[in-house]
């Protein structure tokens, strides 16, 4: 007989669920038909639906009609896809040779493959991620093996930017540490740097010898394209290590077919060759190719001319719909005012999680415990309704 235990399954220790998942299940199971569902950032248009852009409808039926095979494409997936969103993301850099890319599942996996290929390159880095953040990125960072050092982001009092705690958490890093950033459309608070502040963060960045790592899941939804990525072009400006992950899943509305890229960009045409030999791997190792359809979609929207100008025609609907609402929100109460002056689909209301959780259960509004909540998650309908129980609370 063993004297000692045999490993199992039933010693994993329980894991708290990811909030924003949680979230997703508690509005599904509520019956109440008159619930809002704040809380996940998926677009819904002023009847409250989450629309297929026509530019994708046009393109899948094209796909449809052209794609003769779904043999496997390899672990880089749609390389057409990644080239032509080249000029939309690197902007002037769209040409550097140093910069190589590939399509991943998601923008998630795009971040995920990023922190494995600096955790291979440097396992003593440690990453900078201001809070709050995105809930998946510190786990992610941690489960490449990295350390995660937290700063304050955010002044939830003054809604603002606590950049005096960014720039002394970056001042204070060591060479190689990473910079986690919000390429645009901060989530959770809409708080995004302003071009000040990219350029000072990126000069000492920079200066430091930070690695740049750009979560630029949000593109075009907060100021426009080009604006939205001015923050990572300058960084690209600046930096010869940078990586970008991208996800067209907001800005094309293919949320659930995770379509996103990785760019990854060193010194020189031959480091970045070697860096993407081991993301190939990594990429094969977890998923092996990423699913093609999504990625199949965007690439037959972007190469025909007429679906790209409809594309970037519905993504400004898109994005002039958020900046309304925000504007709606904004004048209904002065202490929601701070609400326009942010951008892309989230804010934190200033609320505690008893009010948060009373609305829930009072008036089967879902929003994350934070208070962050999708401006654009309800339909016309159902704002003033959502304003005026958000005003109750905040009366207290
Ligand atoms: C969100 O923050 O709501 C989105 O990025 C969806 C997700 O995967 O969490």
């Amino acid at each position: 007989m063993l004297d000692t235990v045999q490993p199992s399954l039933a010693a994993l220790p329980p894991v708290e669920s990811d909030s924003l998942l949680a979230l997703i299940a508690l509005c599904n199971a509520d019956p109440r038909p008159e619930k809002i569902d704040v809380g996940v950032g998926v677009y819904r248009d002023a009847v409250g639906n989450t629309p297929i852009l026509r530019s994708v409808k046009k393109a899948e039926k094209l796909l449809w009609e052209r794609q003769r095979s779904k043999g496997y494409l390899g672990s880089r997936g749609d390389v057409r896809f990644a080239q032509l969103l080249r000029p939309i993301v690197l902007g002037r850099h769209a040409d550097d040779a140093r910069i190589d890319t590939l399509q991943t599942p998601g923008g998630c996996g795009a971040v995920r493959l990023g922190l494995q290929l600096i955790a291979a390159a440097n396992p003593a880095a440690r990453v900078l991620i201001g809070t709050p953040t995105w809930p998946n990125h510190p786990p992610m960072a941690e489960g490449c093996g990295l350390e995660v050092v937290r700063y304050p982001f955010y002044d939830a009092d003054r809604r603002v930017v606590r950049f005096d705690a960014m720039i002394a958490a970056l001042e204070t890093a060591r060479p190689g540490d990473v910079a986690l950033l919000h390429g645009c459309c901060h989530n959770p608070t809409g708080a995004d740097l302003d071009p000040q502040q990219w350029h000072t963060v990126t000069r000492i960045v920079a200066e430091r010898g930070l690695f740049p790592l750009i979560d630029l899941a949000y593109q075009g939804l907060g100021r426009g394209l080009d604006e939205d990525a001015e923050g990572a072009r300058g960084i690209l400006d600046a930096c010869d290590e940078a990586i970008i992950a991208q996800s067209c899943d907001k800005n094309f509305g293919m949320y659930r077919d995770r379509v996103g890229t990785l760019f990854v960009k060193t010194a020189d045409r031959d480091s970045t060759a070697k860096a993407m030999a081991h993301v190939l791997q990594m990429a094969r190792e977890m998923w092996s190719m990423p699913p093609d359809h999504g990625a199949a979609t965007v690439r037959t929207v972007l190469d025909d001319e007429a679906l790209a100008a409809d594309w970037r025609a519905e993504l400004a609907t898109m994005r002039e719909r958020i900046n309304t609402v925000r504007a709606e929100i904004a004048r209904a109460d002065p202490r929601l005012a701070y609400i326009a002056g942010q951008y892309g689909m989230f804010s934190m209301l200033p609320l505690t999680l008893e009010q948060v959780r009373a609305l829930r259960d009072q008036h089967a509004i879902y929003m994350a415990d934070s208070g962050r909540f999708n401006v654009v998650g309800m339909s016309d309908d159902a704002l003033p309704r959502f304003i005026a129980a958000v005003i109750e609370a905040m009366d207290g």
